[in-house]
């Protein structure tokens, strides 16, 4: 759902409660500048941090940016090492957001990661459970298919131990069998970089999701990009398969 904004627009601004971000676009960055593919998602790195830190500025309740997918790891070898290493960076430095109140969460299967990461992940979740100005969310080798049957595994293997019966399966029981949980619904999901495709992000929460597709490159993303988004978002007519 959304909310009045905060300071940065006035009261007649529905800013989106839960953003969705798809950060597309690193490698043709680079590559435009004869650079590795690396360099673009380090670049993405940095984008990620001040979007992050303007979500928050505009009063966007939770956001998830998607870091990393299942299917990223056909990407050739070096590429792969170089995101998990900016993540690793990631999970180093996030005490600064830890200052500015804010909750920090991973969505995906972990236990493909490296166990240093894991435990860091674990540490930064720990950390910042309390803390209540913004959810910041990671996907991180998360695949919206993979969720859902992660989810469907858990409920049989309580079924299977008598403790549910099919009776019990509702949208909210599978709802609370996935990575997200106690997070809300994505309201919004903004894709840069020309593609208009959701890529396995999101897709149960995005049942009612709004999208703003624009053709600028995630590390060329700005503020001012993310208020336009949000801005659109505001002059939406949503639903919700009402009338
Ligand atoms: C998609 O662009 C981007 C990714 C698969 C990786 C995104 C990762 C980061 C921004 C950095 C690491 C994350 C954190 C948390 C610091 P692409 O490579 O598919 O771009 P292209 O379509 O232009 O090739």
């Amino acid at each position: 759902m959304a909310k009045k904004s905060g300071k940065v627009f006035d009261d007649s601004v529905l800013v989106p409660t839960h953003v969705g971000v798809i950060m597309d676009g690193n490698g043709r960055w680079a590559k435009k500048r004869g650079l590795p593919r690396k360099f673009g998602h380090r670049e993405g790195a940095k984008t990620f941090r001040a979007i992050a830190r303007h979500a928050k500025a505009l009063g966007i309740s939770y956001i998830t940016f998607y870091a990393f997918s299942t299917e990223n790891w056909k990407r050739p070898k070096d590429e792969v090492d170089a995101i998990m290493d900016l993540f690793e960076k990631y999970l180093d430095e996030v005490r600064d957001f830890m200052d500015e109140n804010i909750r920090v969460r991973f969505i995906g299967d972990r236990t493909m990661l490296k166990p240093v990461l894991q435990q860091k992940m674990k540490k930064v979740e720990e950390d910042s459970k309390d803390f209540d100005s913004m959810t910041l969310v990671l996907a991180i080798n998360y695949g919206g298919r993979d969720e859902i049957a992660h989810a469907v595994k858990s409920i049989v293997t309580d079924a299977e131990n008598g403790k549910l019966s099919c009776d019990d399966v509702t949208e909210s029981l599978i709802q609370s069998r996935l990575y997200t949980e106690e997070i809300p619904d994505v309201d919004l999901i903004i894709r840069p970089s020309g593609e208009q495709r959701l890529s396995n992000f999101l897709i149960w929460q995005a049942a009612y999701a709004e999208y703003y597709f624009t053709n600028i490159l995630w590390p060329d993303f700005s503020k001012k990009d993310l208020e336009k988004a949000v801005l659109t978002f505001s002059e939406r007519n949503r639903r919700f398969g009402g009338i």
